[in-house]
């Protein structure tokens, strides 16, 4: 299965009662697992979840710490970005040169480094000072 099929199937359990946007996350750890994760919605609309926070969860429950590959997928128009929030999450386990995929469900693909989805990211390096 690969990472745009794994993603399309969890996308489908994802809880969308608010938005009806039902968005699905895969992702390839460095032991070679995917891992995946939908959007779960909340009538507190904030404490809502993205699909790669779910994602990401499930690869740090299982122990693993490093992303090797990322798509995400939704109905869209065009190729789904990650929010702002969630490439500050994958940043916090993947490399600048970790390929993140935007997907539609009929295919259309937008492939970009870890390091373009999110310029000047904040980092360890910049707590150095403590
Ligand atoms: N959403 C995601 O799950 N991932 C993204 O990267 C974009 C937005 C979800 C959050 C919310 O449940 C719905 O899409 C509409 O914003």
């Amino acid at each position: 299965m690969t990472l745009f099929e794994a993603a399309c199937a969890v996308r489908e359990n994802a809880y969308v009662p608010y938005s009806e946007f039902k968005v699905g996350a895969a992702l390839r750890a460095a032991s070679g697992r995917v891992y995946t994760g939908c959007n779960v919605e909340n009538v507190a609309y904030p404490e809502g979840t993205c699909a790669e926070a779910g994602a990401i969860a499930a690869m740090c429950a299982a122990g693993e710490r490093e992303i090797t590959e990322l798509v995400v997928v939704a109905d869209s128009p065009s190729p789904v970005p990650p929010c702002g929030g969630c490439r500050q999450k994958i940043a916090e386990f993947a490399g600048p040169e970790v390929k993140v995929t935007m997907m539609a469900l009929d295919g259309t693909a937008h492939t970009v480094r870890v390091a373009d989805l999110l310029p000047g990211a904040f980092g360890p390096a910049h707590m150095e000072k403590r």
